[in-house]
């Protein structure tokens, strides 16, 4: 029978014959996919296991900060910690097209992760935390016509430094992944998080990037996240997250006009991020939202909610 608890001691004996005497390499992200993936194979080869933490400077409000500390503190996961903020906003300086955002922030990232992993000996393989669903995705970009988007950042890292695969999670879905989470005794608030792309807030703000739309953005998330939160609607919604538009239009504040952008919310539910529905909030929590982001964040003067499904929209707007 398919339980965490055999999950968890079947890859651990796994991991530990493939890997042998070698070091492994892991780029902790905070998502709960590559952290699960950490945990496990911690528990598995202790101290071979090398995890590497890069801020790109386009993650959510204090996130990198936040994350670091329980990677530390309660996950038993030493890191080496590395700010790569102003390297990621200068290759992305004056680029539009979520495709290229995408090549340039996977590139940094391996150029970033690849210097740093090089300082060490013997690493022979990567630890990734891939779906099922990555799997099918990424096997139907190659097959379809469609171009369906690039997902994971450190794509082209194994192939470039001659590293072996270890990806635990392959053949499961993400409540299978959080389930192994719950058998590892990761916190559950953990557990719950909600994805988030690895490219961050760069494919949230349409249009070019740049550090003062990203603090704009950061500031308008951390509102509606928060509300989210003390309205206990958190673990109802598969994510949420708001978009910076490319978008101006006018207001008043006060006596005089505005001229400001305009944001927008979006909210889903799902069970696999293949196919989402946007989430029915009542009309008061918008309102609530709404007001909070346009009196506190200066910037934007009008938002709106994005009541969109999966398909034929995506999740995300880029
Ligand atoms: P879409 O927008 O394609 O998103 O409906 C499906 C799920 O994938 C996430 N996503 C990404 N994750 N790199 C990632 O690691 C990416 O480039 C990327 N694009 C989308 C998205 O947040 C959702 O969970």
């Amino acid at each position: 029978d398919w339980t965490p608890e055999n999950f968890v001691s079947n890859s651990i004996k796994e991991i530990k014959a493939k890997v042998g005497p070698a070091n492994v390499i892991c780029a902790l992200s905070g998502g709960v996919d590559s952290t699960v993936a950490a945990v496990l194979v911690k528990q598995a080869i202790g101290e071979q296991l090398i995890c590497i933490h890069i801020d790109t400077g386009l993650m959510r409000k204090n996130e990198s900060k936040e994350i670091s500390e329980l990677f530390n503190s309660k996950l038993n996961l030493n890191h080496i910690h590395i700010d790569a903020s102003e390297l990621f906003l200068q290759k992305l300086k004056n680029v539009s097209d979520p495709e290229l955002k995408r090549k340039i922030i996977g590139n940094t990232f391996i150029e970033v992760f690849e210097k740093e992993a090089k300082k060490f000996e013997n690493v022979k393989f990567l630890v990734q935390g891939t779906l099922y669903p990555d799997v099918i995705e990424s096997v139907s970009v190659k097959g379809a016509s469609a171009t369906i988007k690039t997902h994971h950042n450190v794509g082209g890292l194994p192939e470039k430094m001659n590293l072996s695969l270890i990806e635990p999670f392959r053949e499961l879905f993400k409540d299978e992944v959080r389930n192994v989470g719950r058998a590892l005794n990761i916190p559950e608030e953990f557990i719950e998080r909600h994805p988030f792309p690895g490219p961050g807030l760069a494919v949230r703000i349409l249009g070019p990037v740049d550090k003062d739309k990203l603090d704009i953005l950061r500031e308008a998330d951390d509102i509606f996240i928060k509300a989210i939160k003390q309205h206990n609607l958190y673990k109802k919604i598969w994510q949420a997250f708001a978009v910076l538009l490319p978008v101006q239009s006018v207001g008043v504040m006060g006596d005089s006009r505005t001229y400001e952008n305009v944001l927008a919310l979006r909210a889903v539910t799902s069970v696999d991020g293949m196919t989402a529905d946007w989430f029915p909030f009542e009309p008061d929590f918008l309102a609530e939202v709404s007001n909070n982001i346009i009196n506190k964040v200066r910037g934007i003067n009008r938002v709106v909610y994005d009541i969109s499904s999966k398909p034929p929209a995506t999740i995300e707007w880029e």
